[in-house]
């Protein structure tokens, strides 16, 4: 077993953590008031290679390792999660499963932008749209119908939840094609963005990650070629699952980095801060809390690690995935009240960063499954 990290994936979690201080630290607070979609952060991310980090370099990418991804969400996470998850959403649920399953006609037209993160000098991102108002965790009730016509599919429906919603060129969309086959009547089709019958609703007004944008999309008589259709009939869905199991290492990295990044300020607090004649870390009460999230941390850091060498080495990850995300994202909550709580009333007031960690904890509990979702496929795979 390897516990030390090679010196590449040291550089790019030194360049992660440049990054996030250099260019994501300024104006985090205001764009998380404003919900401003931080735009110029995304593309200097693209510039790092950072929109298609684990894409073969042929297709546009960067060639890392998924160990280097969750390195480079932990340090970016650390500071501004809206801009982490949108990098995670184009690398784990749009570029992954594109590579891996789209053909070379679709890999040539969209990959190729979609991993450099930008055509034209312009922002090309995607967006993964399953979610809808009445199938969040019950993902197999699709209501977005995709009628076959011979040539092409005529789309109808409403996605809700949709991460880089407005600020994506491209949508992966799941229907149902057949809703006598369930799961296996399902497909997912690459859809642009500015094609006729698309609308991007209201942007979400949500309690953390406020500068990522959520929208929901709506699709009026959207007409799609069936070679826009990944993979073959019927293959949506487990397209679908496939894709949201590494995405979920994504967002365990992500709780992760906000978790640690609450971690350090509380550290860093507690040995400014004095009380009753001495700095706060010299008062068990606190030590004992410093402990604990140090300690929940690094399992949360070992789960993230190994669910990412599993996939690295092309093993089944799925559980390992679902462990890493249900774990990482309980520490993150947990840790992030108790970094409020050390900081005292100055922990509840924005520019000391905490209770903006604390309000972002709260999504990765939801997003891309749930806690009570990953307990389904971890208990599924144990019990099986
Ligand atoms: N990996 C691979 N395949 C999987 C899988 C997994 N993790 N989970 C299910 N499947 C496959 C099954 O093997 C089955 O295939 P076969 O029929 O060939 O055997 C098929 O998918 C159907 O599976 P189930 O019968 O288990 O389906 P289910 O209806 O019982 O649901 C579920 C299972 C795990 C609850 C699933 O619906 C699920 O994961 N729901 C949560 C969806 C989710 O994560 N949504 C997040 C939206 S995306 C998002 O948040 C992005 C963002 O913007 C940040």
């Amino acid at each position: 077993m390897q516990f030390k990290l090679t010196e590449e994936q040291l550089m790019i979690q030194q360049a992660a953590r440049s990054f996030a201080k250099n260019s994501c630290l300024p104006g985090v607070i205001q764009r998380d008031e404003v919900q401003q979609f931080p735009t110029e952060q995304i593309k200097e991310l693209a510039s790092l290679g950072f929109m298609g980090m684990m894409v073969d370099p042929a297709y546009g990418g960067a060639g890392m390792d998924t160990i280097s991804y969750v390195l480079a969400m932990e340090e970016i996470s650390k500071v501004d999660a809206s801009t982490s998850v949108c990098m995670s959403v184009n690398n784990s649920l749009v570029c992954w499963g594109l590579e891996k399953y789209g053909n070379e006609e679709q890999k040539t037209k969209y990959l190729v932008p979609l991993a450099k993160g930008t055509h034209n000098d312009e922002l090309y991102i995607g967006a993964f749209l399953l979610s809808e108002p009445e199938a969040g965790s019950d993902a197999t009730h699709q209501h977005t119908t995709a009628i076959d016509h011979g040539d092409y599919y005529i789309i109808n429906g409403v996605k809700n939840w949709i991460t880089n919603g407005n600020s994506a060129s491209v949508y992966l969309v799941m229907a149902q094609t057949d809703a006598n086959k369930g799961a296996k009547g399902i497909n997912t089709f690459i859809v642009e963005k500015n094609q006729e019958g698309v609308k991007v609703g209201p942007k979400e007004n949500k309690l953390g990650i406020r500068s990522s944008d959520t929208h929901s999309i709506f699709f009026t008589d959207v007409k799609v070629p069936k070679s826009q259709r990944i993979g073959p009939d019927g293959f949506g869905f487990r397209y679908a699952m496939e894709t949201l199991n590494g995405g979920r290492i994504g967002i365990a990295a992500q709780a992760l980095g906000i978790a640690s990044g609450a971690y350090e300020l509380a550290l860093a607090y507690s040995k400014q801060r004095k009380s009753f004649g001495k700095p706060i870390h010299e008062h068990q009460a606190i030590q004992f809390k410093l402990s604990e999230m140090a300690t929940r941390i690094e399992a949360a850091r070992l789960l993230c690690f190994k669910a990412a060498y599993e996939k690295d080495q092309g093993l089944d990850y799925s559980t390992s995935a679902a462990m890493a995300k249900l774990y990482a994202s309980e520490t993150a909550m947990w840790v992030t009240i108790e970094a409020v709580q050390v900081h005292g009333g100055y922990g509840f007031v924005k520019e000391f960063h905490v209770e903006r960690l604390m309000r972002d904890a709260k999504i990765t509990q939801i997003y891309e499954g749930t806690s009570e979702v990953q307990k389904m496929v971890i208990g599924r795979a144990i019990t099986r």
